[in-house]
């Protein structure tokens, strides 16, 4: 395989045991197997999601494709090298590259800064140099905001339009990989469909890698082309949101897509029913 035919972003075996507070004074600690020697992988350009109900592993997984936590077991490789024996220099590289955008937008800025101070912190992290203002500006038009945000503390955007300064703030260090953990259950059903087109044309715009996590398969057929559905700390079933709603083999699966049913037609207009 040549390396462009590599993944971007790839687990293999890996899993994910948490130590459990001990139930008696000498006891052992309880250990929970959050993730059960799971593959995962995202070719350059693609979208994939990951969808599960709750508890099913998803932000686990999330957390170890964003470096936050080391594996148990298994090997985590970007750029086909294993991070976490990889240098400083490559270790930099990853963290640069890949960026996460989370559920909350409220809880995941600092109420005192306001929005310029949020965004120049990455470039201050990460040590990135070059003009800071034309960066945060260019970023801002990506994500379809003005420079007049720059001076607003984060009270002052609605839901939809503080997710979008997070994605503005994640693509500040010019990632290759975003990751979405839930990006749009926290908000307003008439702004979800905003905030996924806006990631679908910075998909492609920026010819962006995107790992879609959510509960709700719906939302995952809006944007990816593949998808992974979670259970237990396991993949159970991989394919097209068309084909895993048509022809769901597993009970998890089934569930997810009765569950799309009852809530009508998901997004409205794009929905595969
Ligand atoms: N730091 C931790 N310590 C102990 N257990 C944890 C920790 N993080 C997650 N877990 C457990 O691991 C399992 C998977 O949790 P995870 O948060 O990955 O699920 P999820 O699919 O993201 O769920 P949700 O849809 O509710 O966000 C759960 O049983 C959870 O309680
Ligand atoms: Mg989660």
């Amino acid at each position: 395989m040549s390396e462009a035919q590599l993944p971007i972003i790839q687990a293999i075996g890996v899993s994910q045991e948490y130590k459990l507070p001990r139930t008696s004074l000498f006891g052992k600690h309880p250990v929970l197997d959050a993730l059960k020697e799971v593959d995962f992988y995202a070719m350059e350009g693609e979208s994939v999601g990951i969808v599960g109900e709750s508890g099913a592993g998803k932000s686990t997984l999330t957390r170890i494709l964003v470096g936050m936590e080391k594996p148990t077991s298994g090997i985590f490789k970007f750029k086909n090298q294993d991070v976490w024996s990889s240098d400083d220099e490559f270790q930099h590289e990853f963290r640069r590259s890949v960026q996460m955008v989370l559920q909350n937008p409220r809880s995941s800025f600092d109420p005192r800064m306001t929005i310029a101070q949020s965004l120049l912190q990455p470039l201050k992290g990460l040590k990135i140099g070059g003009n800071h203002q034309a960066r945060i500006n260019q970023v801002l038009e990506q994500v379809g905001l003005g420079q007049d945000a720059l001076k607003k503390y984060p009270y002052e955007f609605s839901g939809g339009q503080l997710q979008r300064v997070a994605i503005a703030r994640a693509l500040i260090p010019n990632p290759k990989v975003l990751i979405a953990d839930e990006p749009v259950s926290a908000l307003d059903v008439s702004i979800q469909a905003q905030v996924l087109n806006l990631l679908n044309d910075l998909v492609k715009d920026l010819n962006l890698t995107l790992i879609l996590i959510t509960h709700d398969l719906s939302v995952v057929s809006y944007v990816t082309s593949r998808v992974a559905i979670m259970g237990h700390g396991k993949i159970v079933e991989t394919g097209t949101p068309k084909f895993l709603f048509q022809n769901p083999q597993s009970e998890i699966t089934r569930s997810l897509v009765d569950s799309v049913l009852t809530v009508g037609k998901g997004i409205e207009g794009e929905s595969l029913f």
